[in-house]
């Protein structure tokens, strides 16, 4: 077991590049299963969740081979349609490939993804869809059975603007027979990622970005020839870092389109955020403004950069509230926060976060992904040391995370647990 060690009080100084999306590379890497052939997927960032999938798609038959990120899956011999509770409990983007097995093999058995640190997280409305579109879906021993001999087109409404639902469903259109139309849908960049390497497949979809998208099924698609984009959450989180270490940071390779939310609201906190054509800027204040924050669906604040914020604002000068609108659950680093010595009291699903002057170090434990982040940032700012154990959270989403942050003259390493 590893843990990192950071000596806070560090400025962040220096240029970043963000790796590929975690939350696009997973359902491009399930689109593969769409169609036979070598498909091939560049800047693939190398996390344990990337490893799962691919995992994944060797146990369905294809053969996967990731050479420094650029990824080679050859899907003409898909032999199976279960995706294990092994794995799928592990992570549960692997329902991403409900939607490309029912369209091509006509089947899929599935294991329900069970809840998550952060929420129950269900599927329903990717099955609802899915019954609309002629499926046949039944329930058996934990897994989720889907059948169709074709699928059919059909419009379908999201009670709520899933991603993943829209993701599955979309895929699921492009071999449909007739029209799709999916409504409320989800409008995330990672949607429009998934649609252009879709399209670039021979697949004919309209919309994404939007929240109506239009998927007109056709015969048979080629082989995915395509690059993952840059992750935004990955480049959001070193903004913060920037931000609350009194830094400056170039994060080279972020995308400002996908990040509208985060730069205003970083720019209400006082840092400095210029946007050029080598990238976002952030020079963080001498003090960090409180702020009123709101998760919602993209456009809004996105849930998977709150942690980050509330790290950042337990050490703003006055009062934030934080509301946590998309998950039920998402507040576990709070308790970790606060043995750093913040000050946050969670009321329903608000978080009140009062600001402190200084962040004391301490042995911290990681819950879940985002949260692990949170508490690395917190750490580069407290004084002393802090510990930051169950870091296998953090690896499932952020590539060589320390590295990055030890280039930008961060005090970090990764080391045993049993190490003093
Ligand atoms: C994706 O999860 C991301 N994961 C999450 O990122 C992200 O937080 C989330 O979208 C929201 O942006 C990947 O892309 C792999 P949802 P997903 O379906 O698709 C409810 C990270 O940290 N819902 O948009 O699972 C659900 O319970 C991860 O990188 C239903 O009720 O999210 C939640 O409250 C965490 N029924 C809300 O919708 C359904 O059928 C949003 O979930 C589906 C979802």
């Amino acid at each position: 077991m590893k843990k990192i060690v950071i000596h806070g009080g560090r400025r962040l100084m220096g240029t970043v590049e963000v790796s590929g999306a975690k939350n696009a590379a997973l359902p491009l890497l399930c689109a593969t299963l769409l169609c036979p052939g070598e498909h091939r997927l560049g800047n693939v960032p190398d996390l344990r969740d990337i490893q799962t999938v691919l995992q994944l798609l060797e146990t369905l038959g294809a053969t996967a081979v990731n050479d420094q990120g650029q990824v080679r899956v050859n899907a003409d011999q898909v032999v199976s349609v279960e995706a294990p509770y092994d794995l799928v409990k592990t992570m549960r983007a692997s329902v991403l490939v409900l939607g490309p097995l029912v369209a091509r093999l006509g089947q899929a058995r599935v294991s329900l993804p069970g809840g998550c640190a952060i929420g129950a997280r269900p599927i329903d409305l990717h099955l609802k869809g899915l019954e609309a579109m002629g499926a046949e879906i039944s329930l058996d021993h934990g897994y989720v059975e889907a059948r169709a001999e074709k699928l059919q087109g059909a419009t379908i409404y999201f009670d709520i603007p899933t991603v993943g639902g829209t993701e599955n469903l979309m895929m699921a259109a492009t071999l449909a027979e007739g029209t799709t139309i999916l409504e409320n849908a989800a409008c995330e960049p990672e949607i429009v990622d998934l649609a252009n390497a879709l399209n670039g497949m021979g697949a004919c979809v309209r919309g994404a970005g939007t929240d109506t998208i239009t998927i007109e099924g056709v015969e048979a698609l080629q082989p995915m020839d395509y690059q993952v984009m840059a992750d935004r959450i990955e480049a959001g989180t070193f903004m913060v870092a920037a931000a609350m270490t009194q830094g400056d940071v170039l994060v080279a390779n972020a995308d400002p389109d996908s990040l509208e939310a985060v730069i205003s609201k970083l720019r209400e906190a006082g840092a400095e955020v210029s946007l050029g054509d080598d990238g976002i800027r952030v020079k963080g204040p001498q003090q960090i403004k409180p702020l009123q924050i709101k998760t919602s669906p993209h456009p809004g604040f996105p849930t998977d950069m709150q942690a980050q914020f509330m790290a950042m604002l337990t050490l703003a000068k006055g009062t934030s509230v934080i509301a946590e609108n998309v998950f039920e659950n998402r507040f576990m680093h709070v308790c970790e926060l606060q043995r750093l010595g913040s000050k946050i009291r969670i009321d329903g699903k608000q978080a009140l976060v009062e600001g402190v002057d200084q962040l004391l170090g301490a042995p911290v434990m990681a819950t879940d992904l985002r949260a692990s982040a949170s508490l690395v940032l917190a750490g580069l700012a407290a004084d002393n040391t802090t510990e930051v154990s169950r870091i296998y959270h953090l690896d499932r989403g952020y590539e060589r995370l320390e590295e990055k942050l030890l280039a930008l003259g961060a005090d970090i390493r990764r080391v045993s647990v049993d190490a003093s």
